[in-house]
């Protein structure tokens, strides 16, 4: 496996739109798959998309873990590591909830971005089967940011008030982050950069 150059915000691999993928269980997807998957855990991420790769194909990678939210939410708030390849989103309802996001292309800064609250998504994993699913909360929100990749949006390109666009550190610091786990600490700051679950892709 191999570690992968991640794009930057400029490049124009990510805002062009991504080719769809004629054979989802073609040898090269899979290596692609699973040298994202090593990139995206090196990178601290919770979900990549090819394009911040250099490879514009639809594919995306992504997880909502547990313990992200209360443990009374639902089960559609949580996935596994998962492989999703040509993905199509459908909007189940119109509501939508404002919720901080980071990308790996645009390191160091977050924004408050509205998201569809209750999604269905299907495609195909690397093994060919046919996934269909229903996501709400984060886990309908990682699947949003990273598709619109694949069309060549970026989460900056959604935010209707840019006043709410900060460099996470500063976030921290003033403890604005709409993020539950990054609250609740002191106002001092530790210097400290690891681990924003907010800073997904
Ligand atoms: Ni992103």
């Amino acid at each position: 496996m191999t570690l992968l150059k991640i794009a930057r915000m400029g490049h124009p691999v990510l805002v062009r739109r991504a080719d769809d993928i004629p054979d989802p269980t073609a040898r090269e997807i899979r290596n692609l798959v699973e040298n994202m998957v090593e990139t995206m855990i090196d990178a601290q991420g919770v979900g990549l998309a090819a394009p911040q790769v250099h490879v514009s194909k639809r594919v995306i990678i992504f997880s909502s873990p547990e313990g992200r939210s209360d443990a009374d939410s639902p089960k559609t708030d949580f996935s596994p590591l998962t492989a999703l390849i040509n993905p199509v989103i459908e909007i189940l309802s119109e509501e939508q909830d404002l919720g901080w996001e980071g990308c790996l292309s645009i390191p160091g800064l977050s924004g408050a971005v509205p998201r569809y609250r209750h999604i269905r998504y299907k495609g195909f994993a690397p093994d060919g089967k046919a996934i269909d699913r229903e996501a709400t909360g984060f886990h309908a929100r990682v699947v949003q940011h990273e598709c619109d990749h694949l069309d060549g949006i970026l989460y900056t390109m959604r935010m209707p008030d840019l006043s709410m666009l900060a460099f996470t550190d500063e976030l921290r610091r003033h403890n604005l982050s709409g993020d539950g786990e990054s609250d609740g600490d002191d106002d001092g700051d530790d210097g400290d950069d690891d681990g924003d679950d907010s800073e997904f892709e």
